[in-house]
């Protein structure tokens, strides 16, 4: 069985994924970041690397520990996370600014719009959707470079009135590459330049194929500016996500990655995180990156405080000691011991391979960054 992927496993050791990587090819098995290996494999890298192998069945957190997999009652639906690409100008932050009016919680609480990273729009229906604000693909690119694969959807956005371009190729094959499934927003339909149907055609040459001409991707005409067919895009991600069948085991050990942080005047470190299993909660020892602290509030994206955010939910985390990297990931610990103890790991780890970058480092210190 597969458990756990590559990067997963290089994240929870605070190992490089290409040392990961060298390790395996040095047992026989070739496998990539993304590809996942079995339990016995990866207790034989963990050892391999100097780490101390344990499996448990409640937490995973510890250093060099082996990820568990939550047994399928434990598995509990989850809303899709979606991060929106596509060329400049064809008008992600004007639909991400369309999507998040849909949002019926939203109006109902007459909340202020936080400018976070990411957000959750309630639907009529009840579900949710999560969305990734992250502008640029180098966003998307460094958080899959740094393991922490958090997007279960792309949605693409294209403009009909000016087609596909070099950013739109650009967005295709970074999802192609994650294994993320695509869907396929045409913008800008309120246009009478608008031509949805050329746009189709110019996707089929980048083996983009949507329904209407015999595949199997969604897409959808939509208007940010005139509010047309948001409802349509919404279903469509919905429905993707029906398929991918998103669950999460909301009662584990809580981790999440950071989407983007920040030194606040007022309230220090601030860290917002995608929870992506368990359940985060005020008074939790957490640490992100290099950095711990006690949760000391939680804030979601409406800026109201909450007592804990369930996987999927993006929420602003107060009370860590320093500012974490965007990508890193956010975990929680059972003592604030052990979270000295996995962030001066991690700090130690740093200055090796700074030390190695300037030349100052012992040759066997150098010969591992290679
Ligand atoms: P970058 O962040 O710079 O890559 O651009 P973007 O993709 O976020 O595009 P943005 O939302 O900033 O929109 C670019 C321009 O297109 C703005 O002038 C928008 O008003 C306009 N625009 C966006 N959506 C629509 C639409 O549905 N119809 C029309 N007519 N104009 C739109
Ligand atoms: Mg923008």
């Amino acid at each position: 069985p597969e458990v756990i992927t590559v990067g997963d496993l290089a994240n929870r050791m605070a190992e490089r994924g290409a040392d990961v990587v060298k390790s395996l090819m040095r047992m026989g098995v070739m496998a990539t970041i993304t590809q996942t290996i079995d339990a016995d494999t990866a207790e034989l890298v963990v050892q391999e690397l100097g780490h101390r192998p344990v499996r448990v069945a409640e937490s995973d957190v510890e250093i060099g520990v082996m990820g568990n997999e939550d047994v399928a009652e434990d598995l509990v639906s989850r809303p899709p996370v979606v991060t929106v690409m596509g060329h400049v100008d064809h008008g992600k932050t004007s639909l991400l600014d369309a999507l998040r009016k849909t949002d019926v919680a939203g109006r109902e609480a007459g909340g202020i719009t936080q400018h976070i990273g990411a957000y959750q729009v309630q639907l009529k229906s009840g579900s949710k959707i999560t969305f990734i604000d992250t502008p640029g693909h180098a966003a998307f690119t460094e958080m899959r470079a740094r393991g922490a694969n958090v997007t279960d959807v792309v949605v693409l956005v294209v403009a009909a009135d000016d087609g596909v371009m070099p950013q739109t190729i650009e967005a295709i094959r970074h999802a192609k590459a994650a294994g993320v499934p695509i869907i396929v927003a045409i913008n800008k339909c309120d246009l009478p330049s608008a031509k949805p149907d050329r746009v189709r055609q110019e996707l089929l040459q980048h083996e983009l194929v949507v329904e209407g001409m015999g595949g199997d991707v969604l897409d959808v005409e939509v208007s940010a500016k005139a509010g047309i067919n948001l409802d349509k895009l919404e279903e469509a991600i919905l429905l993707q996500a029906e398929i991918l069948e998103l669950k999460a085991n909301p009662r584990r050990t809580a981790d999440g990655v950071v989407v983007e942080a920040k030194l606040d005047k007022g309230r220090g470190p601030v860290a917002t995180v995608l929870v992506k299993r368990g359940t985060v909660k005020v008074g939790d020892i957490v640490v992100a990156g290099s950095e711990w602290g006690r949760v000391r509030a939680l804030v979601n994206d409406r800026g109201i405080n909450v007592p804990d955010a369930p996987p999927a939910m993006p929420v602003e985390v107060l009370g860590l000691g320093g500012v974490p990297l965007a990508g890193e990931e956010m975990v929680v610990v059972d003592s604030e011991s052990r979270a000295r103890e996995i962030t001066e790991y991690r700090a130690r780890k740093k200055r090796e391979a700074e030390s190695a970058k300037s030349g100052r480092g012992s040759l066997e210190q150098m010969f591992k960054q290679i």
